[in-house]
C-alpha cells in the first residue's frame, strides 16, 4: 500500500513537468493494484464483469455488485482463483433503500475504498421499451443508470476521501441527450432511447460537478463511453446487432481506472481510449448545479455544503 502511494506521488510529480500520453498503450502493463479496494456496480455481467476480472487479475480486492447472486459468485470465484480477491454484494438499484443498504455494508466491511466504478445500467430495450417506475416511483432508467449511482457515490464519498488518492468513474455512453428539467421522469412523453440518453448525460453532468469540488490530488472523477454496441445483455435486449466487443470496452475502462498517465487528472470524458468532448449541457455549470440540487431532493439527501 505504502509503495503504491509512493508510486502515485512519483507519477504525479512527473506528470506536472512532462507532457505524457493520456492513454496507456494497449497491451502494456499496468501497475499492481494489490492493496486497492474497488467497487464495480453491475459486475455480474457484460462490461462490469470483464472489468472486475481484469482489475482482480491486477491484484485488486474487487467488490462485485449486481442482483444475480449466482453470476456474482462465479465472478468472485474466478477472481479469487487468481492474483486478486473478491466478494459479492447484492442490491437492486431500482430501490434507493437497497442503495443505502449497499453503501452501509461497504462502509461497515471496509476501512478503505480506492475506486468506485458506477457501471450498472439498463438500456432502451429494458421492459421492451415500456416506461417502468422504480420502488421509489421514479422513471426506472433514470433511477438505475443515474439517480441510484448519485446516492451511492454521495454515501461513499467519505470513505473514498479517507482512502485518497481515490477515483470515481462513471460509465456513461456516447448516447447523450440534454436533461429535460420540465419532465425529467418523462411522465408526459416517454421514449426509451431518450430516457437512456438523458440518464447517460446526467451521469456526465454529475461527474463534472464533483470534479469541481475536490482536489484532484485526493479524488478524481472521470467518465467514458466504453465502446459502441458491445455484445452484452443490454444490447441484445435492444434487438440490434452488436458492433464491438466487451473486450474493447473493458480495455477503455481499465485504462481509465489503472493508467498511471491519468493519475491526478479529473473532470474528463473519454470516448474509448481517447479524451473527447461530451454533449454541450455537460459544460453548463448552471445545469449541473440544477441537476445536483434536484438529485439531492429526489434521494432525500441534505443540501450540498457550499464550497
Ligand atoms: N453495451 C454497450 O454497447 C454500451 C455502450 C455504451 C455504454 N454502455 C454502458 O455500460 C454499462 C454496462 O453495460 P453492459 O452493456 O455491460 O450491460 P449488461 O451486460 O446488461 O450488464 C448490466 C449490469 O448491470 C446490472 N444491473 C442492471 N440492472 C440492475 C439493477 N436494477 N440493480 C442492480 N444491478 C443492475 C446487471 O446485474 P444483474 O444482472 O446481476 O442484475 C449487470 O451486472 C452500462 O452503464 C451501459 O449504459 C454500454
Amino acid at each position: 500500500m505504502q509503495s503504491f502511494r509512493k508510486f502515485l506521488t512519483a507519477v504525479m510529480v512527473m506528470s506536472s513537468f512532462t507532457s505524457i500520453a493520456v492513454a496507456q498503450p494497449v497491451g502494456s502493463e499496468y501497475p499492481s493494484l494489490a492493496g486497492r479496494t474497488v467497487l464495480i456496480t453491475g459486475s455480474t455481467d457484460g462490461l462490469g464483469r470483464e472489468t472486475a476480472l481484469r482489475l482482480g487479475a491486477l491484484g485488486a480486492h474487487v467488490l462485485v455488485h449486481g442482483r444475480n447472486a449466482e453470476r456474482g459468485a462465479e465472478v468472485v470465484e474466478e477472481i479469487n482463483s487468481g492474483a486478486g480477491s473478491a466478494q459479492f454484494y447484492a442490491a437492486d438499484l431500482g430501490s434507493l433503500a437497497d442503495v443505502r443498504e449497499l453503501a452501509a455494508a461497504v462502509r461497515e466491511d471496509h476501512e478503505q475504498l480506492h475506486l468506485l466504478i458506477n457501471n450498472a445500467g439498463i438500456g432502451s430495450g429494458f421492459a421492451d421499451g415500456a416506461r417502468q417506475t422504480s420502488a421509489d416511483g421514479y422513471e426506472m432508467i433514470f433511477q438505475v443508470n443515474y439517480l441510484s449511482h448519485y446516492l451511492l457515490t454521495d454515501l461513499l464519498l467519505p470513505l473514498l476521501e479517507t482512502s485518497a488518492p481515490a477515483q470515481v468513474i462513471n460509465v456513461a455512453s456516447g448516447a447523450q441527450r440534454s436533461v429535460n428539467f420540465d419532465d425529467i421522469m418523462m411522465e408526459r412523453s416517454f421514449d426509451s432511447n431518450a430516457a437512456y440518453s438523458q440518464s447517460k448525460l446526467a451521469q456526465i453532468l454529475h461527474t463534472f460537478h464533483l470534479a469541481t469540488r475536490y482536489d484532484a490530488a485526493e479524488l478524481t472523477f472521470n467518465t467514458l463511453h466504453p465502446a459502441t454496441m458491445m455484445d452484452t445483455t443490454l444490447v441484445r435486449q435492444m434487438s440490434s446487432p452488436a458492433r464491438t466487443t466487451v473486450d474493447e470496452g473493458a480495455t477503455a475502462l481499465v485504462n481509465l481506472a489503472a493508467s498511471p498517465a491519468l493519475i491526478g487528472r479529473t473532470g474528463l470524458y473519454f470516448n474509448g481510449l481517447r479524451e473527447a468532448r461530451a454533449s454541450s449541457q455537460a459544460y453548463d455549470a448552471a445545469a449541473r448545479q440544477r441537476l445536483d440540487t434536484l438529485s439531492r431532493e429526489l434521494t432525500g439527501l441534505p443540501p450540498e455544503t457550499p464550497l
